[in-house]
């Protein structure tokens, strides 16, 4: 990725905060933690509502997205002990390279992007395969709120409260045949509206593509969001649906997503097409197996600045790994990073 990454000598073990504990209330640590109530869960991960959040600007929600916040699930998933990144850096700090290379680039040029109306399109091996406008989509959907981390391949991370549904539950509404083996994802591809898709420097060949494999999005913490600090997704964060994968890098996140295809074979990811030894199509999180051009042992979280650069280490799975670990047994994942 074209990235500006601190150098890896800022990175400082002594900086390194105690591995984090990770709570579920609902099926992630098993029936012994099913029906917790909400007050069980400590202050700082208690997000009854938006206002919750400190400095999140008013969005304008379409009316689908208002009439579920009232029956969402706050809080349904957390992490313990970090502190959640503020609206501001999450919104102001982004990659979309559909609207320029820089940080700052997608929170100044996204407004152009065209929510509404905005239709999914479900197709490949499905039995029940479709067109949708967005809010059709979401009918079956309760939104519930995931605060996860995220952490990119270029070595940051931040903390974000998201708002979506379980992967494993669209699967369920649209019947993937046998031979459905992979999902395939697809961003938005309109150039009149996203700037660097317009670029002719750009070295992606869009539609910007990602993937999972079945077992992967079906695992309950793959998420499509539609939300983040329990307001519908700003454009820069990709509006007004996007993947959300936390054990992996933040490029298999795809974002705007306006396509999603079950496939027999693994698709061609973005990504891997530029630099395949570079960026894998698994993307694991993971601190052992470096990047060729820095080390992933260690991240900067968010915000940082010189004098408190908050560097800390990097965890197997991005610290969801009893959740997950499991996916990749047996798997060399050296070869496949
Ligand atoms: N999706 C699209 N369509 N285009 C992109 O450039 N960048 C990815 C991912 N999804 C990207 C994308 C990368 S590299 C990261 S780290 C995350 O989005 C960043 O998500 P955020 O900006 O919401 O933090």
């Amino acid at each position: 990725m074209l990235i500006k990454i601190p150098a890896a000598s800022a990175c400082n073990e002594s900086d390194v905060t105690p591995e984090a504990i990770y709570l579920s209330r609902r099926s992630l640590l098993g029936a012994s933690m099913a029906g917790v109530a909400l007050s069980a869960l400590p202050n700082w991960a208690r997000a009854a509502d938006p206002s919750h959040y400190d400095g999140v600007e008013a969005g304008n929600a379409p009316a689908w997205f208002k009439e579920k916040l009232p029956s969402a699930e706050w809080g349904a998933v957390t992490v313990e002990g970090e502190a959640i990144t503020p609206f501001k850096d999450a919104t102001h700090y982004n990659n979309f390279y559909e609207f320029g290379t820089d940080k700052g680039d997608p929170a100044q040029n996204a407004g152009s992007l065209k929510t509404e109306p905005w239709t999914v399109v479900i197709d490949g091996e499905v039995g029940k395969p479709g067109r949708y406008a967005l809010e059709d989509f979401m009918k079956p959907y309760r939104l519930e709120e995931r605060i996860y981390r995220l952490r990119c391949v270029e070595a940051w991370s931040m903390v974000i409260p998201w708002m979506g549904f379980p992967i494993s539950e669209l699967l369920r509404q649209v019947e993937p045949t046998a031979n459905a083996k992979y999902i395939r994802f697809e961003t938005l591809q309109d150039p009149k509206t996203m700037p660097g898709q317009r670029s002719g420097f750009a070295l992606i060949d869009w539609p910007y593509v990602e993937g999972l494999r079945l077992d992967e999005a079906m695992n309950p913490l793959a998420i499509l969001a539609v939300g983040m600090y329990g307001r519908e997704l700003p454009s820069q964060n990709g509006a007004p649906l996007r993947l959300v994968v936390p054990w992996k890098y933040g490029f298999k996140s795809v974002k705007s997503i306006v396509r999603i295809s079950l496939v027999s074979e693994q698709p061609k990811t973005t990504w891997q097409s530029i630099a395949a030894n570079e960026y894998g199509f698994y993307a694991n999180v993971n601190p052992t197996v470096d990047h060729p051009r820095w080390t992933q042992a260690r991240e900067r979280r968010l915000p940082s600045g010189l004098f408190s650069p908050n560097i800390r280490s990097t965890e197997m799975f991005n610290g969801y790994g009893e959740q997950v670990a499991s996916l990749y047994s047996g798997m060399d994942l050296r070869k496949n990073y």
